[in-house]
């Protein structure tokens, strides 16, 4: 849940540094630091509790100076936030950067006896004091020797004192890419720290030690032996990963969201028939299965809901929605003829991985739609279907959220039809409809001073209800989501039907209440459901699909019609609404919308 950078070469280590961790901050943000390797050879480090730009100013009152270094952005899990527990940490020759979990720090403490001697209350200053404990002069061996002592989730940057201008990375799970730029070699946790420096990268294989240099990059596998890295190439524009003159990176998601679709699908419609071929999916795996099983967590499980409701009804098959961090523990039950499909944005979320692991021990076939390529969800699924959504820097999720959903419409668009469920001629009525998507969000996303209006009315809520069935009940699961995380609102989603059973209770004339109506064939039972609650005198903001029509002696605290697709569609305009409310509520309450408090943008503790 961290970030790590590091940069040996020719130029200011401290600057490079400073600024690829302001891309990196969204991977935590509660503390930073950096360490630098001077001229003279020693190491010194700058690192306090707050921000990146608290960093910044300690830097300019007192900086550090050299050519390689490494840095981190923390998110805490051992010991709390405070500039002790902030990274680098130094013990002895060794410093180190870290991300990710030494679970058995305790026994290492220990058994190295260690108690006396830590300056922090962090699990990775121990990782620091074991590698201590091995380096001699061979640091291939010190790193071997510590990696297998360590229990638990790492990625590792790690200097020397007696090598300078040399840095060594390994990692478990946490993720490490490393490039040749700025007249050296870098490594950071992703590829849009580095996107601005260099279009090659590669991802650090797992057990596997990486030396950069100023010259050369080299890779040893665990018994010593030299590796070739695997080379990819960022596939975005570098703008991607800036803010673009938007006030908040959310915001400039939001508003790519028409452009990202069209990139993600387009590729996909072969003969006007959406085609999974070119990501290598066999047709085969998708006539074979009897189920599906979505694992995932947060916005990309609710996106798993859209495509439950999609594929049950279009294709007529089982399909479950898991939450990763619960499915090794329920015994859920998957097989050899079921198809795990996981959904993650980062590709790096721990529990959805696990859940991946977990799937294949059982026998089943895993399909992960990922956005970051390379990342381990890819890596450990038998088959990937990358969303092309590019960078997403806000922790709130929204690109990657509609993309994930443009997949799974593909995905059941190219089921129904190899399947039988669809003639062609329906596949490619389905994949026009999927086509217009776009264009039909770029409808709402132009009205957003209209949304930008009704979110006034939620500003100074307590509690927010979300109402809805079926599709509208899935994608206001997410839209509760996103209101909560950026706005910290209590929000609950509840489907229509259900509020009566019990949690009607809550509702006052103090409850905002926003429905969503874009189904036809629960409409008027929606619309019984909003009278249920409007009695008990709560104000309702109705987003409704602009063909359905309002009844003339209704009154709604305001009503959005949003723009008419084929009612299987409606969650992409009705979603890009709702990710405009939630943006809005929080802007207007002046929060830092795109690092809202506590949260992370990778989620790799379990
Ligand atoms: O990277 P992932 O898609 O696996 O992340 C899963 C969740 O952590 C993520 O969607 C989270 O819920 C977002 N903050 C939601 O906006």
């Amino acid at each position: 849940m961290c970030g790590i950078i590091g940069y040996t070469g020719v130029e200011e280590a401290q600057k490079i540094m400073l600024d690829a961790l302001e891309i990196l901050e969204y991977r935590g943000y509660d503390s930073a630091g950096i360490a630098v390797c001077g001229r003279d050879g020693s190491i010194r480090i700058r690192k306090c509790a707050g921000r990146v730009k608290d960093l910044r100013l300690l830097c300019e009152k007192s900086g550090i100076f050299g050519t390689c270094g490494i840095g981190h952005t923390r998110w805490a899990t051992h010991g709390g936030v405070s500039d002790a527990n902030a990274h680098p940490h130094k013990f002895g020759k060794v410093t180190v950067a870290h991300n990710g979990i030494v679970e058995n720090y305790r026994d290492l403490v220990q058994r190295y006896h260690l108690e006396e001697k830590l300056q922090s209350q962090t699990d990775s200053e121990v990782a620091a004091a074991v590698l201590d404990h091995f380096y001699n002069t061979d640091p291939l061996a010190a790193i071997r020797k510590t990696v297998l002592k360590l229990k638990g989730t790492f990625a590792l940057s790690i200097m020397f004192d007696d090598i300078p201008g040399t840095i060594f990375a390994v990692r478990n799970v946490s993720p490490i890419v490393i490039a040749r730029a700025q007249g050296g070699s870098m490594l950071a946790s992703d590829v849009t720290a580095l996107g601005q420096y260099s279009r090659e990268y590669f991802v650090l294989p797992e057990f596997y030690v990486a030396e950069l240099k100023e010259t050369a990059v080299e890779l040893y596998d665990m018994a010593g032996e030299a590796a070739e890295p695997e080379w990819l190439t960022v596939n975005w524009d570098v703008d991607r990963g800036s803010k673009g003159g938007y006030p908040f990176y959310m915001e400039k998601e939001i508003m790519e969201q028409p452009q990202v679709i069209r990139e993600t699908v387009m590729p996909r419609i072969q003969g006007g028939i959406p085609d999974l071929g070119g990501d290598g999916i066999p047709d085969s795996l998708l006539m074979d299965c009897k189920r599906i099983c979505v694992v995932a967590c947060g916005t990309a499980m609710h996106a798993g809901l859209v495509g439950k409701a999609l594929m049950q009804s279009l294709v007529r098959i089982h399909m479950d929605v898991e939450l990763a961090s619960e499915f090794m523990y329920t015994d859920v039950i998957v097989d050899e003829d079921t198809l795990v499909i996981a959904i993650s944005q980062s590709g790096e979320t721990i529990d959805t991985l696990e859940a991946v692991k977990h799937a294949k021990k059982s026998g089943a076939k895993t399909l992960a739609i990922v956005n970051v390529r390379g990342a381990s969800v890819a890596r450990a699924s038998d088959y990937v279907i990358y969303t092309n959504a590019g960078p997403e820097i806000a922790v709130a999720s929204t690109k990657a959220y509609t993309t994930q959903l443009a997949v799974l419409y593909l995905l059941t668009g190219r089921m129904a039809y190899v399947r039988g469920s669809f003639g062609a001629e329906e596949a490619k009525a389905f994949a026009g409809e999927l086509m217009r998507v776009p264009e039909v969000m770029q409808r709402v996303l132009d009205r957003k001073e209209e949304i930008h209006y009704i979110a006034r009315s939620i500003l100074n809520a307590q509690n927010v209800f979300m109402m809805g069935r079926g599709l509208d009940h899935a994608i206001l699961l997410e839209g509760s989501l996103k209101l909560k995380e950026i706005s910290y609102i209590h929000s609950e989603a509840y489907a229509s039907g259900e509020l009566k059973h019990g949690t009607i209770a809550l509702i006052t004339e103090d409850t905002p209440v926003v429905a969503v109506v874009t189904q036809g064939k629960v409409k008027s039972k929606e619309f019984s459901n909003i009278k249920e609650v409007q009695s008990r005198g709560a104000g309702v903001i109705l987003f409704i699909k602009e063909t359905f029509g309002l009844e003339k002696e209704a009154s709604w605290e305001s009503v959005f019609m949003l723009p008419a697709m084929e009612d299987g569609f409606m969650v992409m305009p009705a979603s890009a609404a709702l990710q405009l409310l939630a943006y809005y509520v929080s802007l207007d309450k002046g929060l830092d919308v795109d690092k809202p408090r506590n949260l992370a943008k990778v989620v790799t503790v379990e």
